[in-house]
């Protein structure tokens, strides 16, 4: 009987686990806040999670500009969100977080061309781990450190 219970005790924890972690904390944003006259910022907009965020913002009305090191995979990325979104306002500017020289040239690219920021979303990362840098940092585990303080 014991042995039951505790199979039984178990088997509701789990499942109480899985519908908190999946069901309910999967749901979708059901925000319908607009954007129209806020600027962003999307660090590795062009793709995955960046890609999707920027997406949503240009959806929303904001100005979006991928800050991304692929100018090429950047610029695919902007075709994309321009036509999903119907926001012409998606552009892409040049950064490489794995360099500050990069994170410097950004940062007064953006100064100068761009009258305000509203939303920074610092979400690059590069996963291949202990690649050495030209500065002689780590790729891995720098390149959001390096960005965050340099906005700062
Ligand atoms: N995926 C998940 O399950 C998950 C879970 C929790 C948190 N996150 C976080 O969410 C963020 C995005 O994840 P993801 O899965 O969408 O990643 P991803 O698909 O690997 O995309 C990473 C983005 O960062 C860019 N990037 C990498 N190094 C860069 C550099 N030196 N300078 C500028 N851009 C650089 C990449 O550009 P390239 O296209 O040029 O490589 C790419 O656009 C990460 O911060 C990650 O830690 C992800």
């Amino acid at each position: 009987m014991s042995v039951f219970l505790t199979t039984l005790a178990a088997v509701v924890t789990v499942y109480v686990f899985l519908y908190y972690h999946i069901f309910k904390c999967s749901r979708r944003c059901e925000s319908a806040v607009r954007l129209k006259g806020k600027t962003a910022i999307v660090t590795g907009g062009n793709t995955g999670i960046g890609k999707a965020t920027a997406l949503e913002l240009a959806r929303r009305g904001a100005r979006v500009v991928l800050a991304c090191r692929s100018k090429q995979r950047a610029e695919a990325a902007v075709f994309d969100i321009r036509r999903e979104s119907g926001n012409s306002e998606v552009l892409y500017m040049h950064l490489d977080l794995a360099s500050l020289k990069s994170v410097r040239s950004f940062a007064e690219t953006f100064l100068q061309t761009e009258p305000r920021l509203d939303l920074l979303i610092n979400n690059a990362e590069d996963r291949r781990k202990g690649r050495k840098e030209k500065t002689g940092g780590r790729r891995n585990g720098g390149v959001e450190e390096w960005g965050v303080s340099s906005w700062a």
